[in-house]
């Protein structure tokens, strides 16, 4: 067996070796944690994938063991391998951390605020970053640009408005299916993503895209406004299916299947099965198998304890957690209504000449 080539990377003061041609990024999620630098455009499954978001952006303090000088500007560190010797600050960085807020709130320059009926909201790699390293204003004074919602096929809605052009579905399409019919139409700011004569998308395995789109530009059609993500269960399943592993995740509520996604890692994208392979699934078991009978259930999936979605669901493995208080004894019995109207603490009504007294009387 021919010895590998190792090199030696500190980042944020940890030191690790490293195959040669490893990139700053799996270098750093190989430490993991927040050492990880977030990531909205690469994704290791998808090749070619990565330097469209610069949300990955670190600081080399030190080029190399050879060449110690540092690296003049951030770079990308899912496109920049690392060098024997090379150091890395991500969180350790003030430039970094400065320039993470100018990139979100660059995405968010065109990408809408909908989060309250957003789909994707609770599992967002935007609204993470947003939380994380987002600024609470915008100096943007223009009209963001705002497109009509595209039907992709039976079972898959676009949402272009929302869209980062992150190109993950692009190549999606491109690497999983052999024949892709749509793709980045028009330059700057008109880019969209298009099938460009409105063809639908149909191929077996197109569902993927809706996984790996970081944000909530392409939809299940089959689950859309129908729950949300924190209020169902996700439960490990599998059935034997001849297209695919027919290893997912069922996103139950007792025991309606609402919707069936791919089983996802720590970093947002899509498990190994255990051969190694991706676990991509087709559209028969996303979009057509929510029977629970269907699926051999495995157990509850493991969900960070920091998502939202694994608030109220799990304690310890299995169990609910109930708040023992009840409202009305840490209000001294007052119910919620009587704490405070609104119209006696506000102007907003002022002009139309609505008063909380109006209210009343015409109550
Ligand atoms: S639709 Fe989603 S996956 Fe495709 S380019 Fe836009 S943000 Fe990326
Ligand atoms: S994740 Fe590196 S540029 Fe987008």
């Amino acid at each position: 067996m021919s010895e590998q080539n190792l090199f030696k990377v500190t980042i944020d003061n940890i030191t690790i070796d490293v195959p040669a041609g490893t990139t700053i990024l799996q270098a750093a999620r190989k430490i993991g944690g927040q050492v990880a630098p977030p990531a909205m455009c690469y994704y290791s499954k998808l090749q070619g994938s990565g330097g469209k978001c610069r949300t990955c952006l670190v600081e080399v303090s030190k080029g190399s063991e050879k060449d110690p000088r540092p690296m003049p500007k951030l770079v990308a560190s899912c496109r920049t391998t690392v060098m024997d010797g090379m150091e890395v600050k991500n969180i350790t960085s003030e430039k970094v951390i400065d320039a993470r807020a100018s990139i979100v709130e660059f995405l968010l320059i065109n990408h809408p605020l909908d989060c309250p009926i957003c789909d994707q909201a609770g599992e967002c790699h935007l609204q993470d970053l947003s939380f994380d390293h987002g600024k609470s204003g915008t100096r943007f004074e223009f009209q963001k640009r705002t497109f009509k919602k595209h039907d992709l096929g039976q079972n898959i809605q676009l949402h272009m408005t929302r869209c980062i052009l992150c190109y993950r579905c692009v190549f999606t399409a491109d690497q999983l299916t052999q024949k892709r019919v749509h793709g980045i139409l028009d330059r700057g700011d008109h880019a969209e993503i298009a099938t460009h004569i409105e063809k639908s998308l149909d191929n077996e395995f197109i569902g993927n895209v809706i996984d790996v789109c970081p944000v909530g530009a392409l939809t299940d059609k089959t689950f859309r406004f129908k729950n949300r993500v924190w209020f169902l269960k996700p439960m490990d399943a599998h059935r034997d299916c001849p297209t695919c592993s027919g290893r997912v995740t069922l996103w139950n509520r007792g025991d309606e299947v609402y919707r069936v996604t791919a089983r996802k890692d720590e970093w947002g994208e899509i498990e190994d099965t255990p051969d190694g392979k991706p676990g991509w699934i087709c559209n028969t078991c996303r979009f057509e198998t929510k029977n629970a009978k269907d699926w051999v259930i495995e157990g509850p999936r493991a969900i960070s304890r920091q998502s939202v979605i694994s608030q109220g669901h799990y304690q310890g493995t299995v169990g609910m957690t109930k708040p023992n208080e009840t409202f009305g004894a840490i209000n001294e019995g007052r119910t919620p209504h009587l704490l405070m109207d609104i119209h006696d603490e506000s102007e907003v009504n002022k002009h139309s000449g609505y008063t909380s007294k109006n209210n009343i009387e015409n109550a």
